[in-house]
């Protein structure tokens, strides 16, 4: 079989998607322990801080998210033309047709499948969800973090509530982004053993194959 190459994803996607994917992995680690610290809080301010570790880790990572977001924000209107978001959402006939046909893939009824170089329009759609999850747990992040800015407090409170509410949501959102991940795992493996587009190595090298049609 013959396939043509084709650049998908520029550096800054690329950049952008592993900040994003290791500060979740160290925001969820630490988010865990600063919910319920599996060691003994006694020792805290004493021989060594392990809270204020772990939040202070937190708070870095927490940076390095918010500055991927903002990163993807501006490619959803000025990245190459699969990162933006007329791209990968359901927002025309021919994109929303993909969203069954990807459907009938991943429940195999059909073995087709629709080639696309950018996301197909599935997996854009629970991006785009995942995105505004980030963007509700920074605005919750930043609520905590800073309860004295009047800026984050009109945001927090008009979104989440009290301190204690946006704290509530910020723990479950964090769920979201367990079952997020483990189910990206596996659909981008599945996917890249069942279609040989390359998909996997895409997010490293930027390049996708098409099986050219003779
Ligand atoms: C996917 C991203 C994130 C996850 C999974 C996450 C997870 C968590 C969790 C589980 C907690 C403990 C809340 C609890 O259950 O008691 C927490 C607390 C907190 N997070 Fe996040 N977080 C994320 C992003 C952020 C961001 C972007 C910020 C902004 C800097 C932030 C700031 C905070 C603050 C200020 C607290 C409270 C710390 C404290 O009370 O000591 N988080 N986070
Ligand atoms: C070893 C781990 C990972 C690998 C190999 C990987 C691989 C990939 C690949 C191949 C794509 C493009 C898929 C497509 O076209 O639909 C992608 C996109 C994406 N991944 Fe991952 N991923 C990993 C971990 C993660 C984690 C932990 C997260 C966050 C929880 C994440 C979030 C995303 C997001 C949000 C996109 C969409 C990119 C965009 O905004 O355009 N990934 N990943």
């Amino acid at each position: 079989m013959l396939y043509v190459q084709h650049h998908a994803w520029s550096i800054l996607l690329r950049l952008y998607h592993w900040c994003f994917a290791l500060s979740i992995v160290a925001l969820v680690t630490t988010g865990l322990y600063i919910n319920a610290p599996w060691t003994n809080t006694m020792i805290e301010g004493s021989s060594s801080f392990p809270m204020a570790t772990m939040r202070y880790i937190h708070f870095i990572a927490g940076f390095v998210f918010t500055g991927a977001i903002l990163a993807r924000l501006y490619l959803l209107f000025f990245g190459n033309k699969q990162e933006r978001f007329w791209d990968f959402l359901p927002v025309t006939p021919k994109n929303i047709k993909n969203v069954f046909e990807t459907l009938k893939l991943y429940s195999y009824i059909s073995d087709k499948g629709d080639h696309r170089i950018g996301h197909n329009v599935l997996a854009g759609t629970i991006y785009g969800l995942t995105f505004l999850a980030a963007a509700a747990q920074l605005t919750s992040g930043f609520y905590m973090l800073y309860p004295e800015s009047l800026a984050w407090q009109g945001w927090g409170l008009m979104l989440f509530g009290t301190q204690q509410e946006a704290r509530f949501i910020h723990h479950l959102l964090m769920w979201y982004f367990i079952l997020f991940a483990v189910a990206h795992l596996y659909l981008v493996i599945w996917n890249d053993v069942k279609t040989k587009e390359g998909l996997v190595s895409s997010i490293f090298n930027g390049t996708k194959y098409e099986p050219k049609k003779l």
